[in-house]
């Protein structure tokens, strides 16, 4: 057969001339062609694509050869932790430096008016305007060492990175400082700091500060630097008590005028002292190097750098205090990366239109911002309908996610997730979350709803913010990820609380280059929280997961955090509450998702019916103890007691369940010593506790 012939053969009439072939076709084969088409590049175009792991998510962290069950992250081959991902990377100048370069002068710090689009200063302005502030401070006779430290008390905004990047390129140490920390605190800082310069924002602040100059409480403050536009009347007032108050702009012109030479700091020298409220005396103030930061920086990009590149197309949005190592240690990823940080207006509830107008591609969050997000959606989901959408589409996401695809394209995205998306803006592609715990159910959903990579990080600022972080590719909820690939991560028996290392449980202990240097001038605190072997003790109880992820479950010292960050010594209000006649033993509880204090009480069987008796009430002991009115008379007992030693409403408990038996060493929940067991009661008594928070409503 012959070539032709053979082409002949399969050569179909109507393909000669396509366009008849069409119409002799029937409408709906055609459009049912047509609908298979699109479905097909539809499905293609949309299909789920898992996000490769860097490594086995079975075994997320190994243990160190010859180490007392400490572990590393497996993404190193070697058990030497890692300090730098970027070799002209090792302080936070040179990170800023790289940013100049990979960014190729690329828009750098943006700010915006009311209801303004984003202004934006470049890289370039950015270093001109640091080195500016640096050779003023030169000029006014500060020293370009890590011996000079420099305050600033500001939110965040531009110049916060400006004079951050200038008193590093000269070597110099900053000391942040916020208004939460109250009075007190602060002027405890500057003084144990011995600021003689600190930055303000508002002209307030440089008030209040003068106020502390003029009753002699900080008498080394001599000069302060406002920010935004003041009055003469302060700098006189700053006059006839010793300070010289200047603008930011004053500041600048004098560097431009008097220009030096920038002294880039070492590895090893100071950066940042961050102060951190503990939960009784002062403020401490952590000792962070630009190594214990860089280190930390890198130990992200590495876990992250196979799912994940930064680069000068992405947008941060600042909004979580830089006065937190969190928001330094991301800014710090960003600026090396050439990144654009964009930040909000000063106010959280305008957060939302800050979004919109800067649409970031990175959002770091905090556990309080996530529980907001999550009440809105289900509240908006206001019908049986809605709700069941909504749910129907999370679990599709869910199972999505298990099997390691994270996306905001599925059908479900387009259908019920778009608006929550873009509602951040709509350009999302990595979230972090971190400084507080937060829910399974919450993080679980959010990831699902949002459809972007979404981290889960751990650590304190003593080990500069992270040790642990979630993997690419795990995205399951309730643990916090394994150890970063700066440090290695070790748990130490905790006897009196029953937690053994030999379990896989035990207090969380950090060591790597990411670990501070101990606090401000207090060699007591730094010995609490350092080993002689430089293992940090976090405070924090840990337990090993089977994948080596880590699981937080409990704090040393029994003192524990409420949702909205308030610290409880429960112990301390059980000392209270057991004064009250009809009381005989009290357990107070409160868990970091909950906002509120519950207890357990057990009555005395000596006094109730008398005390019973006076407020009214007949009956035998066991009688008294199940009217719900008796309960409730003994928490007004318990509660007016608190009140009058001096409780703070947190710290009263919102509900209490009677039990009859007492607390003993016989059944387990006392010591030997006769001190509560406190993960036994907890356990003991958990269908109670969830019974009381599943019925509170505060
Ligand atoms: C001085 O003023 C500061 C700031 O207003 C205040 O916090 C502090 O308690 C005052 N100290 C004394 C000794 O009056
Ligand atoms: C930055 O990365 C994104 C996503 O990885 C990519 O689409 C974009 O082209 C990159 N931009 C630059 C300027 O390299
Ligand atoms: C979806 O994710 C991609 C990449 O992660 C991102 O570029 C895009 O802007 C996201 N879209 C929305 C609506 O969030
Ligand atoms: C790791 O282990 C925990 C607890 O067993 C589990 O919830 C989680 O799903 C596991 N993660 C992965 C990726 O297997």
């Amino acid at each position: 057969m012959q070539a032709h012939e053979l082409f002949g053969y399969f050569r179909m009439p109507e393909l000669v001339d396509f366009r008849q072939y069409i119409r002799t076709l029937p409408t709906n084969t055609l459009m049912g062609f047509g609908a298979f088409a699109a479905l097909t590049t539809f499905w293609y175009a949309t299909r789920p694509k898992a996000l490769k792991p860097p490594c086995d998510l079975s075994m997320q962290s190994v243990e160190v050869a010859g180490s007392d069950g400490a572990r590393r992250s497996p993404l190193l081959n070697s058990d030497e932790p890692l300090v730098y991902f970027y070799d002209d990377v090792r302080t936070l100048y040179e990170g800023f430096q790289r940013g100049i370069q990979v960014s190729n002068n690329g828009p750098c710090l943006g700010f915006r008016k009311p209801d303004q689009p984003y202004e934006w200063l470049s890289y370039k302005e950015v270093a001109e305007m640091s080195e500016c502030v640096g050779s003023a401070l030169i000029h006014k006779g500060f020293k370009a060492s890590p011996d000079q430290y420099v305050g600033i008390f500001a939110q965040n905004r531009p110049e916060w990175v400006i004079i951050e990047q200038g008193c590093f390129a000269f070597s110099m140490v900053i000391v942040p400082l916020y208004d939460t920390l109250g009075a007190d605190a602060i002027t405890y800082i500057i003084n144990k700091a011995e600021l003689s310069l600190i930055f303000v924002d508002k002209a307030e602040k440089a008030k209040l500060l003068l106020d502390g100059v003029e009753n002699k409480s900080i008498p080394g403050l001599k000069f302060i630097v406002v920010m935004d536009c003041f009055s003469s009347d302060l700098t006189e007032r700053g006059k006839k008590s010793g300070v010289e108050i200047i603008s930011m702009q004053a500041l600048q012109n004098l560097g431009k005028a008097n220009r030096r030479k920038p002294k880039p700091p070492a590895p090893e020298d100071l950066a940042v002292i961050c102060f951190t409220s503990g939960t009784t005396g002062n403020p401490k103030g952590a000792l962070i190097t630009h190594r214990n930061i860089v280190s930390d920086c890198s130990a992200f990009v590495k876990m992250t750098e196979t799912a994940l590149t930064l680069n000068a197309s992405d947008t941060h949005i600042s909004f979580l205090p830089l006065a937190h190592m969190y928001e330094q240690l991301m800014q710090c990823v960003m600026l090396c990366h050439g990144a654009k940080i964009g930040f909000f207006q000063g106010d959280i509830r305008l957060l939302m239109d800050d979004l919109k107008a800067l649409q970031p591609t990175i959002f770091p969050v905090v556990p309080r911002l996530l529980n907001r997000m999550f009440d809105r959606i289900f509240g908006q989901a206001n019908t049986a309908v809605k709700r069941w959408l909504l749910d129907f589409a999370y679990k599709r996401k869910e199972a999505e996610l298990r099997s390691g695809v994270i996306r905001n394209n599925s059908l479900w995205d387009k259908l019920i997730f778009h608006k929550i998306q873009s509602s951040l803006g709509g350009k999302v592609r990595l979230m972090v979350t971190g400084a507080a715990p937060v829910s399974a159910t919450v993080l679980t959903f959010l990831r699902a709803a949002l459809g972007c990579q979404f981290y889960e990080g751990y650590g304190q600022t003593e080990c500069t913010a992270g040790c642990c972080l979630s993997m690419p590719g795990d995205w399951t909820a309730g643990h916090v990820g394994a150890p970063m690939p700066c440090n290695h991560v070790k748990l130490v028996d905790v006897e009196e609380m029953n937690y053994m290392a030999s379990k896989g449980e035990g207090e969380v202990c950090v060591k790597g280059p990411n670990v501070f240097q101990g606090y401000l001038k207090d060699p007591a605190q730094t010995a609490d929280a350092l080993d002689k072997d430089g293992w940090l003790h976090t405070g924090d109880i840990g337990k090993w997961l089977p994948n080596g992820t880590l699981k937080i479950i409990d704090r040393k010292k029994h003192i524990f955090k409420l949702a909205q960050g308030e610290y409880i010594a429960p112990e301390k209000i059980e000392n209270i509450y057991v004064r009250s006649e009809p009381v005989a033993q009290v357990f107070v509880h409160g868990e970091s998702l909950q906002s509120f204090l519950i207890a357990i009480v057990v009555p005395d069987v000596e006094t109730l019916v008398h005390w019973a008796q006076k407020k009214g009430f007949q009956g035998s002991f066991e009688e008294l103890c199940r009217s719900k009115d008796v309960k409730k008379a003994i928490l007004d007992d318990m509660v007016r007691l608190g009140k009058d030693s001096g409780l703070k409403p947190f710290e009263q408990v919102k509900g209490i369940a009677l039990h009859l038996e007492l607390f003993s060493v016989d059944n387990g929940l006392l010591t030997p010593t006769m001190k509560a067991k406190r993960p036994e009661l907890r356990n003991y008594f958990r269908p109670q506790i969830e019974e009381l928070y599943s019925t509170i409503k505060v």
